[in-house]
């Protein structure tokens, strides 16, 4: 990894972090830290999703769904910790092939693993919300076997330690288990996380088209979300 410098030019002692379950006491730091992590990097379709202004309705949001994450099974959450400060610097959880259910089966229902819509912060656009789980949902069951394949849900690094290899890291450790079972892994991406994802061997499969006109957006009327699949046959970059 690149040793960081201060702006003076002097090294930083050399950083050490480390990879462990996240524990039920460690989410309202995550929720803070993800809190964190889209303040500093705004995203159009969150942006016309949520109200800007409701932070604590916005922290109590994010909880509730990392809450609910945290119950769910067939569900793994990993954190990189600064050793150093012992603060969560980077997240990311995945879906994990599952036992097939019988059809109907409640526990197969992605809207039950979001908050309920009175935990939603006031001024939120509920319609756009909906429309954009609906659509995502729908295409993730086109591509995805949910019995055989990964899935990637979340992944982010704290603002001030971007651009370090810390998701590298988290992508990398995960991905050797999922390389040596042979099975593929879905994710749909965010502009940002998009170039790494194209690096460590997901291609597009498929895209979660919004249409932000209908929600009074003018400048950027049509919001692209690529879903990308990494296959069996994918290769760690060096
Ligand atoms: C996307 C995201 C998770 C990447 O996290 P990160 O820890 O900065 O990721 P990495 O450092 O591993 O890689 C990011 C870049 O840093 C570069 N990098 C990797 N190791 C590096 C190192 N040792 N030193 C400097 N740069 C490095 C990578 O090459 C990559 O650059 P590239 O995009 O030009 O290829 C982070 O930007 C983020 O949290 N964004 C907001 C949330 C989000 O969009 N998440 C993705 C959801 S799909």
């Amino acid at each position: 990894m690149t040793r960081p410098v201060f702006e003076s030019g002097l090294p930083l002692a050399p950083m050490a972090f480390h990879i462990a379950t996240v524990e039920e006491a460690d989410l309202p730091e995550l929720a803070m830290l993800s809190q964190m992590v889209w303040n500093h990097q705004p995203s159009t379709l969150l942006n016309h999703m949520f109200p800007a202004d409701k932070h604590a309705e916005m922290y109590d949001y994010r909880l509730a769904w990392l809450r609910i994450a945290f119950k769910e099974d067939f569900v793994l959450h990993f954190k990189m910790v600064d050793l150093s400060s012992n603060t969560i610097v980077s997240y990311a959880s995945w879906d994990v092939p599952r036992p097939a259910v019988p059809d109907g089966d409640a526990s197969d229902d992605e809207s039950a693993k979001r908050p309920p819509k009175a935990m939603y912060p006031e001024g939120c656009n509920l319609a756009m919300i909906e429309e954009f789980y609906r659509e995502r949902d729908r295409i993730a069951d086109s591509h995805v076997n949910k019995t055989q394949d990964y899935v990637l849900r979340v992944l982010f690094t704290h603002p001030g330690y971007q651009s370090r290899g810390l998701a590298s890291m988290m992508l990398r450790r995960m991905l050797e288990r999922i390389d040596a079972e042979r099975r593929r892994c879905y994710l749909e991406a965010t502009p940002a996380g998009y170039p790494l994802y194209l690096k460590f061997g997901w291609k597009v499969v498929d895209e979660v088209r919004t249409d932000l006109a209908k929600y009074g957006a003018k400048d950027a009327p049509v919001e692209l979300t690529p879903c990308m699949m990494r296959d069996a046959s994918s290769l760690l970059p060096k």
